[in-house]
């Protein structure tokens, strides 16, 4: 049985296609093939320009979802900062559309790959521990299973992503809802420092020191240049309790009722990840992530513990093997998948019917269209704590409303589907300032979904720094 699908927490759906950005329609592949070979001849030993069909090519284009996959005109793999500048600036002069991937594991399509050129972050792949800072130096191009394995021995920790596969650029730049975050907070909140490469090709430091850009790349993503490394606070970690367990249909009910009084308790140390999904054989069924910062945990899991179980189990493990547990089966990489954001207060017992109701429906319905897809809601409660630890940043906007950055179902052919609204107010919730979590939001989102009141701040520093529009050329949340 191939549960572990549900840890993609995302909605697969094989039916879609999707248009190019409008710039590469100036672009035929003789302009691409200069810029191409313009690059490689600007930039340095360090880095390299690789043209299709090679095996570096192959490898290096590849994301987690086949949605995301673009056959770009080259791939350029950097290996310094400058060379990255050397490539933007050759990209502005040029107007060349192209595309930063980091781990590759962004869900809408276009966000981090293109028809044009490719930059591909796999070489900057260092991790350095500062033992008396503090600090964890981590490069753009890992994946956190890469991360943790290395901080395995140390006894820190970072807060970063939840399960295998996520890569640190995109989940740090967009937010990052961690398994610390009850704790620490997101991923944003425990920044210490950027490499940022500008627009116009500038290798800067950013820190807190710095006003605008401090903010707007604590949730911006990639609108304010390419960071190439990323210096984390770390915290002390030693072993956890954790694991995951599959139920049936015939428990929704149970899993409700403790769900819901599990939210009334507060132990930080304590997360949760509930998912839904739904098959033709077995209708909506339900994987429970579990995991507690300590090797055994408090009582708090005992209702859930009391709850017969299909499968899986949970035991006293390392970080690192517990994240690199949660890992889709090889049959379900490169599936088409979207993720949508569904934020709600609380998950309430109404909330949780409309959820389960939701996938059933889709789940059903788009069965009947094509037999492999999978409907996945996740449900995130987090402490009421969660925004507590951070300041001022682009994304979350409003620390003052907690918001659970849940996951629903999603498509093109669903796209206007309310998903929003149909959850939250179930039982009346009022999620109306509720900011939608940017990297699960489907492509569309209006930026005032996501960014809310920051979006005029937010665009005057995008001006500033990037009056050319360099960063425009990139596909992603545009401010
Ligand atoms: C490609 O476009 C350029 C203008 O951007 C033009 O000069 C050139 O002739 C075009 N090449 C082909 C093969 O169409
Ligand atoms: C834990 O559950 C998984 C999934 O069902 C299973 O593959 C594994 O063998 C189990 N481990 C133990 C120690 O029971
Ligand atoms: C379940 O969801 C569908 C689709 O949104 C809706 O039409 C239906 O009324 C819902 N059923 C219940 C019982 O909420
Ligand atoms: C469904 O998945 C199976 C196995 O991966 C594949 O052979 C089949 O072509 C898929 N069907 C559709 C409609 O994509
Ligand atoms: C939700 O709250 C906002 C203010 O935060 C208010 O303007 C709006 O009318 C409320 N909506 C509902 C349905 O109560
Ligand atoms: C690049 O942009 C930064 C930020 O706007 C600016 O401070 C710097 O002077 C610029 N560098 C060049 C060479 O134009």
């Amino acid at each position: 049985m191939a549960f572990t699908t549900l840890l993609l927490c995302a909605f697969s759906l094989g039916l879609l296609s999707h248009g190019q950005p409008e710039a590469v329609r100036n672009h035929n592949s003789s302009d691409l093939l200069y810029t191409c070979n313009k690059i490689a001849a600007a930039i340095s030993g360090a880095s390299q320009v690789f043209f299709p069909l090679t095996p570096e090519y192959l490898f290096d284009i590849e994301h987690a979802y086949s949605s995301s996959n673009e056959a770009s005109a080259c791939l350029v793999e950097p290996g310094s900062a400058e060379d990255v500048g050397e490539i933007l600036r050759i990209l502005g002069s040029t107007r060349t559309p192209f595309a930063v991937k980091g781990g590759g594991h962004a869900t809408n399509p276009g966000f981090s790959s293109t028809r044009g050129v490719q930059i591909a972050m796999s070489r900057f792949n260092e991790i350095k521990i500062g033992l008396t800072s503090g600090t964890v130096e981590v490069g753009a191009g890992l994946t956190w299973d890469q991360v943790y394995e290395v901080l395995e021995l140390t006894g820190v920790n970072v807060v970063g992503g939840r399960v295998s596969g996520i890569g640190v650029a995109g989940f740090t730049l967009g937010g990052g809802y961690s398994y610390l975050s009850n704790q620490y907070g997101l991923a944003v909140d425990n920044i210490a420092g950027y490499e940022l490469v500008l627009p116009n090709g500038t290798v800067t430091i950013v820190t807190s020191d710095d006003d605008d850009l401090w903010f707007g790349l604590r949730g911006g993503l990639n609108n304010f240049g390419i960071v190439t490394q990323f210096m984390f606070q770390s915290h002390p970690q030693g072993d956890i309790w954790a694991g995951f367990i599959y139920y049936s249909e015939n428990e929704l009910d149970a899993i409700k009722e403790v769900l819901v009084n599990f939210q009334q308790k507060n132990d930080d140390k304590a997360v949760l990840i509930v998912s839904l999904a739904y098959s033709l054989d077995q209708g909506v069924y339900c994987t429970i992530i579990y995991f507690y910062d300590a090797p055994t945990p408090s009582d708090i899991f005992e209702d859930f513990l009391a709850i017969p179980a299909a499968e899986g189990n949970v035991s006293t493990t390392s970080f690192s093997d517990f994240v690199q547990s949660l890992n889709p089966q090889p049959e379900f990489n490169g599936l088409r998948t979207f993720y949508n954001a569904a934020p709600v207060t609380q998950y309430s017992p109404a909330v949780f019917d409309a959820f389960v109701n939701q996938t059933k429906f889709w789940g059903a319905h788009l069965s009947t269209l094509d037999k492999n897809v999978t409907v996945i809601s996740a449900l995130e409660p987090f402490d009421k704590g969660l925004f507590s630890h951070g300041s001022g940043s682009a994304y979350p906007t409003l620390s003052s409303l907690l918001t659970l950055p849940s996951n629903g179902p999603t498509s093109h052919s669903i796209k206007q589907w309310p998903l929003r609204y149909a959850t939250s107010l179930a039982d009346g919730q009022n999620v109306s300032r509720a900011a939608l979590y940017p990297n699960y939001a489907l492509f569309g989102t209006p930026l005032e979904d996501m960014y809310g009141g920051n979006v005029e701040r937010l665009q005057k520093i995008k001006a500033a720094v990037d009056p050319e529009d360099v960063m425009g050329l990139a596909g992603g949340w545009k401010f």
